[in-house]
């Protein structure tokens, strides 16, 4: 197979059974967004994200939030619901965890922390425990962003998924992404490169097999 049919090919198909020396070698990384609303301005600085990618990173944007049920500690005997299941299996196989989180009432939107809820158990052995991970947060308030990036630094830390320090609030988002993920401030792609960037660097730390 050559490198472009190749690349097409893994681009489809990011759970093939292929291997070879790319895609042992590059960095994946699995990115959630914290809202369902199609126009969503946090999964459109997800889309910014994969724009700024450095060589040999994948990001997949994950679609599957709406599909997670409420989280029941009576679920957790027996085999994890369908949602659920596809979740953990999308963090499970990323080298690191990209979130961009909204900001509702101060806060991390309910679906988002469910979601984090699921994935931190079971405890000791939860998918999101020491995951490379990078934190991002949007408002079209002038003033948002800030507290729900703070949640959400909060639960990924008891979690003890392996967060980077670097963040990225992005308040009147708004004003700043359009719904493909274009950003035309270079100050602000800068911000983003940097976060992709960092959590990259981290993964391929984090991983034997990529550090090799
Ligand atoms: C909001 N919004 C909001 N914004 C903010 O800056 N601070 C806040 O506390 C809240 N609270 C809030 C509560 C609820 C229930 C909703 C629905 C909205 C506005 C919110 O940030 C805005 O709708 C974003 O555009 C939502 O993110 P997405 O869907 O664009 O990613």
């Amino acid at each position: 197979m050559d490198r472009i049919s190749h690349h097409v090919y893994l681009s489809k198909c990011t759970r093939c059974e292929i291997t070879c020396r790319e895609a042992e070698t590059s960095v994946t990384i699995a990115a959630i967004g914290g809202s369902l609303r199609a126009g969503s301005y946090s999964r459109a600085l997800l889309r910014a994200a994969a724009r700024e990618l450095p060589p040999d990173v994948r990001l997949t944007i994950w679609d599957g939030l709406e599909r997670v049920p409420p989280f029941n500690e009576d679920l957790e005997v027996g085999p994890a619901p369908e949602g659920v299941a596809e979740l953990r299996r999308q963090i499970a196989d990323a080298d690191g965890v990209l979130i961009a989180t909204p900001e509702y009432n101060g806060s991390i939107p309910g679906q988002l922390k469910n979601a984090l809820d699921w994935a931190s158990r079971p405890r000791g052995a939860a998918v999101l425990e020491g995951k490379p991970a990078a934190a991002l947060s949007a408002s079209p308030s002038p003033r948002g962003a800030a507290r729900a990036l703070a949640d959400l630094r909060k639960v990924l830390t008891v979690i003890g998924a392996g967060l980077i320090e670097t963040e990225l609030a992005v308040p009147q988002v708004h004003t700043q992404v359009t719904p493909g993920g274009r950003v035309a401030d270079p100050v602000l792609r800068d911000r983003i490169r940097q976060l992709i960037t960092g959590l990259a660097q981290h993964a391929t730390a984090a991983s034997p097999a990529l550090a090799a």
